[in-house]
């Protein structure tokens, strides 16, 4: 007890079985085998079927999150005499079975390349139910979002009015569009997360606002809509939002007096919990303190409330996924640093980095545990690590994990379903885990794990049989 390697918010003495509420999804259960049971499925059953590792989305989960996070904006709105249009980021987590979903539960999808719109009409996903980011759009994708009549395309820099226009021109279409603004609030959150501070690649500064709207009015194939920030991803605080609405509003109230600006969208970045220490607000809270902000700077400015619009990701799909590796080498090292020195166990498991490549690109923090079977014995401050070759190869930086965790256990890491799956990568080869989703007692994968034969196939040095 009282190592010195224990982070000051991880509890040394935690019940090593319990599956905290805020972190798992909540269909998460111990079995009476000791098992980690998602959906009603043990996470053993899981891995024999489909592989290890494995992302697993509890589907009830994920769809009671989209009305969650719809009705805490609705009722915000209604209350404030106005209406909100809900676009699921779809950079978190997207397939074509997660976009019928986020469809089906009346959301639109905000797309931000070709490659996320192509996965969303492959859906069968209506153009009025698309938003368009990017702050490089190529003319290929802008044309095949204007083909496809995408419900506003979001503008980020001035070339873009041109190229937007003449594409809409050339297919004698209106293309509603918004503009993206840089409020330049700074989010406390990681630096790589934070997207409004002024020195940064996104957006339009707020002072050259009404001259690029002037632009945007002067062309008879775009309708201006209004305007758009989103300051940052895994946001606690309500301030940067009501500091990034209050200062878009200003500009808003400017430009009504050229036009009409019927809406305002503000984005995503709404921030769950990873580990016990996070403590976000909770959303229908936030979405009233944003939402009651922007009818008291209207009033104040004298102007009607716009149509709202957002943009959440993180907060629907992260805590609905679950990540399962399997154990393949334990070891303790030693810290001499730590004052009198201690142990830190280091848990190799069967991916890392190439399946949630967070820890590493942003020091983010997760939590795990045990998911094979139950354990009575006390905890060791253990490091979960992947299979690369790299020393930043961490799944879970610090957790309490039983003493007897042993080869071939299974461990579970829990708010995996956003930026895991949509961060993955092949690094050192490694072929990337099956998605599989869960609901009411039944499994299916929604994408099929790679093979090395997949990797191997995109070389065209590749010699089935060896080569000579
Ligand atoms: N809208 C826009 C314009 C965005 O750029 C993003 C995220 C979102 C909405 C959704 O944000 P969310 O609600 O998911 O926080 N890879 C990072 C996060 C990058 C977010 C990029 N933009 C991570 O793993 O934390």
């Amino acid at each position: 007890m009282n190592n010195p390697l224990v982070p000051s918010w991880l509890a040394e003495n935690k019940d090593l079985n319990a599956l905290d509420s805020n972190i798992w999804p909540s269909s998460a259960v111990r079995n009476e085998r000791g098992e980690l049971e998602l959906a009603g499925l043990g996470a053993p059953e899981l891995v024999r079927q489909y592989g290890s590792p494995l992302y697993v989305i509890d589907q009830a989960d994920f769809e009671a999150r989209l009305e969650k996070v719809r009705s805490a904006f609705e009722v915000a709105a209604r209350q404030a005499g106005t209406s909100v249009k809900l676009y699921y980021a779809s950079k978190a987590l997207l397939t074509t079975e997660i976009a019928r979903w986020v469809v089906k539960a009346g959301y639109a999808i905000d797309v931000s390349t070709g490659g996320e719109l192509a996965v969303a009409l492959a859906a069968g996903t209506g153009g009025d139910r698309l938003g368009v980011h990017g702050n490089n759009k190529s003319l290929v994708e802008i044309g095949r979002a204007v083909s496809a009549d995408v419900s506003a395309i979001v503008i980020d820099s001035e070339i873009e009015i041109e190229r937007i226009a003449s594409i809409a021109g050339a297919q004698d279409k209106i293309q509603p569009v918004r503009l993206r603004v840089n409020s330049g609030v700074h989010a406390s959150t990681h630096e790589y997360l934070a997207t409004a501070r002024e020195d940064q690649k996104f957006g339009i500064a707020l002072e050259d606002v009404p001259q690029m709207v002037e632009k945007i009015r002067s062309h008879s194939h775009l309708r201006f809509l209004g305007l758009h920030s989103h300051i940052g991803s895994q946001i606690f605080a309500v301030e940067g939002f009501v500091a990034a609405a209050e200062k878009l509003l200003d500009v808003h109230a400017e430009l009504l007096s050229g036009g009409e600006v019927p809406e305002l969208n503000l984005g995503g970045g709404f921030g769950i919990s990873y580990t016990a220490a996070d403590n976000p607000m909770p959303i229908d809270e936030l979405a009233e303190q944003i939402v009651g902000a922007v009818q008291s700077k209207c009033e104040a400015l004298g102007i009607d409330i716009p149509r709202l619009a957002f943009e959440p990701g993180r907060i629907i799909a992260g805590p609905a996924g679950v990540t399962l590796y399997s154990v393949g080498t334990t070891k303790d090292v030693f810290v001499a640093e730590s004052g009198s020195g201690s142990n830190r166990r280091y848990v190799s498991v069967d991916g890392g980095m190439s399946d949630n490549i967070r820890p590493a690109l942003y020091g983010a923090e997760y939590s795990a545990a045990l998911a094979s079977r139950s354990s009575n014995l006390d905890g060791v401050l253990s490091r979960v690590v992947g299979k690369h070759c790299e020393s930043g190869d961490i799944v879970v930086r610090h957790e309490m994990l039983p003493q007897d965790l042993a080869v071939n256990d299974l461990l579970a890491v829990p708010a995996t379903g956003a930026y895991c799956f949509s961060l993955s990568s092949n690094y050192n080869f490694v072929p990337r885990p099956a998605l599989i989703a869960v609901k009411d007692g039944k499994a299916r994968a929604l994408v099929r794990a790679e093979s090395e034969q997949d990797l191997l196939e995109r070389d065209l040095g590749y010699q089935p049989g060896g080569g000579e």
